[in-house]
């Protein structure tokens, strides 16, 4: 591959859209400036396999996703380096935190991301490692490019990273089948096929992983509370970049040193990201809107912040409050940068941005079937006797004022994971899990340690790999909503 022949300061000054240049003034000169963006994020993947060493991104350049653009900005140094302990292989096989968490798709890896570094590295960019890249770690055949292709088919198409997690020693249930096409058919070790969260907005988190394993005691980790906030977020963050160092580079325990951990930690917490253009709106900033990451670094947050939860039932979710710890106020509008975009006549695009909005914040939910919400206290629900039916809005589960994720640490289970009682290959909500395993568990009876016949099936186990519990099946966090927009189904 020919390697380009530019310093990438020639490189920003001639491509990057800074935010206070090349700003269209009125509309969205959309053409001409969507073209820069894709050539940027085309470039920045070009640059990064063909080994060309940028060090530098300054804030406020943009990357192109299929809705238009996301920027990603940091509070530390003006800009992103590129130099820093997350960006370094810290492990044994070539990989770095960047190799799944890259600047260009808001700190995640998209799938054509994934497939552009197939294709120009033959499939030999780090991201491509047996470990986890691959559908499976054994019965595969990689010593061909056919091979690779085949071995790869998630991670290339869909993004997927395999996450491999043993079943807890003590767990009150057992695993009876796990019906796994890629050959990872293991009772012990569960399979499971998620993409790599994004590293961004990290200052807003009440979970750290989906299944909320690294802010967990059953780990060794913190739950993240009122009261331990920010620093068990800062010490579960620390132990992550350790484990996902142990893991996913192969690392030996060494690195990150402490020193590299805290490195990492404070790069991360830097950090915001959110949608700054959209393809017909244009700047996500204009005509009085506050879309873009700059306003997430002043927004105000703490762990219960705007929880829908508390003002349903005050004991729940403490201290809850909007402006101040325990205040008793609550906001169900949880985003409003595009309320000035609410006056504009009705067919521009940005007023469908701000009904969008309004459908987000208002349109009643009645939420049923969710565990964490609905079940029994005794099973992980609200209230003792559960609460059959809810009614909410899509601010019930994403309650963080503009961010979006749960503000408090409360796994639930929607059933993205769960077949569809008429059809094992779509989930509840009718997408397609074809590629995905089926896994079934069945809760097992005390005196006997056999399982009994009060099962589960699901794609992902979630929460139940980590504190061994049955009732958890399937629980995972809600994630945070204000990264970048990614071409996927609504799965893990
Ligand atoms: C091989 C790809 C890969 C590499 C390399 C990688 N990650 Fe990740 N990362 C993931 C995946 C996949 C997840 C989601 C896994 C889950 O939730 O079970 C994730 C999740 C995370 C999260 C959780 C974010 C949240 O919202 O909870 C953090 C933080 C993180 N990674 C940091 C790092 C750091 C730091 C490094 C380097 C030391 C790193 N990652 C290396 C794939 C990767
Ligand atoms: C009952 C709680 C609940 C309600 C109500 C809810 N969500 Fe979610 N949402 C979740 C959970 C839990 C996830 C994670 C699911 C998964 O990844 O399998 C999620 C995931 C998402 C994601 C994917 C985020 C990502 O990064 O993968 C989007 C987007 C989303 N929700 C938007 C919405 C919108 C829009 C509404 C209202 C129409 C809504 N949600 C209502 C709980 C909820």
């Amino acid at each position: 591959m020919t390697r380009i022949p530019l310093s990438f300061r020639h490189f920003a000054a001639s491509l990057l859209c800074l935010s206070r240049r090349c700003r269209p003034s009125q509309g969205y000169k959309r053409g001409t400036i969507s073209a820069v963006f894709l050539a940027v994020a085309m470039l920045m993947v070009i640059v990064v396999v063909s080994g060309q060493q940028i060090s530098f991104i300054p804030n406020g350049a943009h990357f192109t996703n299929p809705g238009g653009t996301s920027q990603t900005y940091s509070t530390v140094g003006k800009g992103i380096d590129l130099t820093g302990p997350f960006f370094q292989s810290l492990g044994k096989n070539g990989r770095s935190c960047a190799t799944c968490h890259q600047v260009s798709d808001g700190m995640s890896v998209s799938a054509a991301n994934v497939q552009v570094r197939f294709s120009a590295t033959q499939g030999q960019d780090p991201i491509f490692r047996t470990v986890d890249g691959s559908n499976c770690n054994h019965s595969i055949d990689v010593s061909t490019l056919a091979g690779k292709n085949a071995a790869y088919s998630l991670l290339r198409t869909r993004g997927l990273i395999r996450i491999a997690i043993a079943v807890p020693a003590n767990a009150d249930y057992k695993v009876v089948s796990v019906n796994n096409q890629y050959g990872c058919n293991e009772a012990d070790v569960i399979s499971m096929y998620r993409r790599p969260l994004p590293t961004t907005n990290l200052r807003f988190l009440s979970a750290v992983m989906f299944d909320g394993r690294e802010s967990s005691p059953a780990t060794g980790t913190t739950k993240i509370l009122y009261s331990n906030y920010p620093d068990a977020l800062l010490s579960d963050l620390a132990h992550q970049s350790l484990d996902a160092t142990n893991g996913h580079a192969q690392g030996d325990g060494t690195r990150p040193t402490p020193a590299e951990q805290q490195q990492i930690v404070n790069f991360e917490m830097g950090l915001f990201t959110a949608q700054a253009t959209g393809t017909t709106a244009g700047r996500l900033d204009a005509q009085g809107a506050t879309g873009g990451p700059i306003p997430l670094v002043t927004q105000p947050f703490f762990i219960s912040s705007n929880s829908s939860v508390h003002f349903l039932v005050r004991t729940l979710e403490l201290p809850g409050g909007l402006d101040k710890p325990g205040d008793d106020k609550f906001n169900p509008a949880i985003f409003n940068p595009f309320e000035a975009w609410a006056e504009l006549p009705s067919a521009s695009p940005r007023a469908a941005v701000a009904r969008g909005q309004a459908i987000f914040n208002s349109r009643p939910i009645n939420i049923t079937g969710v565990a964490g919400i609905n079940d029994e206290l005794l099973a992980g629900g609200l209230v003792s006797g559960g609460v059959p039916s809810l009614q909410g809005t899509c601010g019930t589960c994403h309650d963080t004022a503009n961010v979006g994720n749960h503000s408090f640490p409360t796994p639930l289970n929607i059933g993205t994971g769960d077949p569809s009682p008429t059809n094992l290959f779509v989930n509840m909500g009718g997408l397609d899990t074809s590629y995905l395993p089926n896994i079934t568990v069945c809760k097992t009876d005390p005196a006997t340690g056999l399982p009994t016949d009060d099962c589960k099936t699901t794609t992902d186990l979630g929460q139940a790999l980590v504190d061994g519990k049955f009732d958890p099946v399937g629980k995972i966090k809600g994630p945070i909503l204000t990264r970048t927009l990614r071409p996927r189904p609504l799965l893990r």
